[in-house]
C-alpha cells in the first residue's frame, strides 16, 4: 500500500490541469492535422494526426507530474512505454479526441476525456468539449459538476418519455445489429440521439439533457470519465444482469429509468450479436 497515495480530488485536479491545454491543442490542430486522415479498424474509423499528437502531449504531461503512474490511451495503448511500471496503483485512461468523426467534419461535438483509476476503480474524470470549452468533471464521493453546477441527472421516470442517447461501433456487422436493436427500441421511447461522442453523451445524461444513455462496444477510455460523471450525478451505471458497465453493454440511467431500459435492452438482446 502506497502511503503517499493520491486522493480522488488530487487526481481530479491534475486531470483538470492537463485537459484544458490538451483541448486547446485539439482545437488548434484541427485545421491542419484533421486532413491527415488514416484509418484504424475499418474505413470509417478515422484517426487523425491530432489524436496522436494530443495523446503524446498528455502522456508527457502526466508523466512529468506523476512519473510512476500507468497511462493507457486510445491511440498508443500502454505504448510499450514504461510509464506505468512504477506501481503507484494509479492508471490514467485517455481519449485524446472522443468524437473523431465530428472532429473530422467540423461538427463542434468532440472532447478530450481523462480518467484516473486507483487499483482498477475510476475515481476521477474530466471531459472537455474541445470546440466549446464546456467541461464536466467528477471525483469519487464528491459529485459531478459542470462549471460550478452540481449535476443530478434527469427526473424523468417513464421510459416512453425518455430521450435516449446511444452510438454505434465501427464494424459493419456490429453496426447493422445495433441499428436493428435501436429500430425496435425507438417506438418505445421519446426519441433517440446519435451525437457521435460517447464521453459527451454520458455528460449529457449526467446533467439530464438526455434522459439515458446506452451503448454496446465501448472501450475503457470512451466511458471511464463520463461513466464516473454519470454515476456521481446519481445515475445507475451498469451493464446487463448485474454486470458492471463495459464493452458488452454500458447503460447510464436515472434509477427510475434504469430497470425499464435494462429490461427492454435485455429483451432486444442488445448485448448479443457481433
Ligand atoms: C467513438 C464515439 C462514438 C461511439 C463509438 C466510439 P471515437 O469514439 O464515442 O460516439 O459511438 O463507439 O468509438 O472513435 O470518436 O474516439
Ligand atoms: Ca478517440
Amino acid at each position: 500500500m502506497n502511503e503517499d497515495r493520491a486522493t480522488p480530488a488530487q487526481l481530479l485536479a491534475i486531470a483538470e490541469a492537463v485537459v484544458a491545454p490538451a483541448a486547446a491543442q485539439v482545437a488548434e490542430l484541427r485545421a491542419g492535422a484533421a486532413r491527415e486522415v488514416s484509418t484504424k479498424s475499418t474505413e470509417t474509423d478515422v484517426v487523425t494526426a491530432a489524436d496522436r499528437a494530443v495523446e503524446r502531449q498528455l502522456v508527457a504531461e502526466l508523466r512529468r507530474r506523476r512519473p510512476t503512474d500507468a497511462v493507457f490511451g486510445e491511440e498508443y495503448g500502454a505504448g510499450g512505454d514504461p510509464a506505468g511500471a512504477g506501481g503507484s496503483g494509479v492508471r490514467w485512461l485517455l481519449d485524446p479526441i472522443d468524437g473523431t468523426v465530428n472532429y473530422l467534419y467540423g461538427i463542434p461535438w468532440y472532447a478530450v476525456s481523462i480518467a484516473a483509476e486507483v487499483d482498477g476503480e475510476v475515481v476521477a474524470g474530466v471531459v472537455r468539449n474541445a470546440a466549446t470549452g464546456d467541461q464536466w468533471s467528477a471525483s469519487a464521493g464528491h459529485g459531478a459538476w459542470r462549471e460550478g453546477r452540481r449535476l443530478r441527472g434527469s427526473t424523468e421516470t417513464r421510459l416512453g418519455h425518455a430521450l435516449v442517447a446511444t452510438g454505434f461501433g465501427y464494424q459493419p456487422a456490429r453496426r447493422a445489429y445495433q441499428a436493428e436493436v435501436l429500430a425496435r427500441l425507438l417506438p418505445q421511447v421519446r426519441d433517440v440521439r446519435r451525437l457521435g461522442a460517447a464521453a459527451l453523451d454520458l455528460c449529457l445524461a449526467a446533467e439530464g439533457t438526455v434522459d439515458v444513455f446506452y451503448e454496446r462496444g465501448l472501450q475503457p477510455w470512451d466511458h471511464a470519465a463520463g461513466g464516473l460523471i454519470a454515476a456521481e450525478a446519481g445515475l445507475t451505471v451498469a451493464g446487463l444482469d448485474g454486470a458492471p458497465g463495459d464493452g458488452e453493454m454500458f447503460i447510464a440511467a436515472p434509477p427510475a429509468l434504469f430497470g425499464p431500459l435494462h429490461d427492454r435492452l435485455r429483451e432486444l438482446a442488445a448485448a448479443a450479436g457481433p
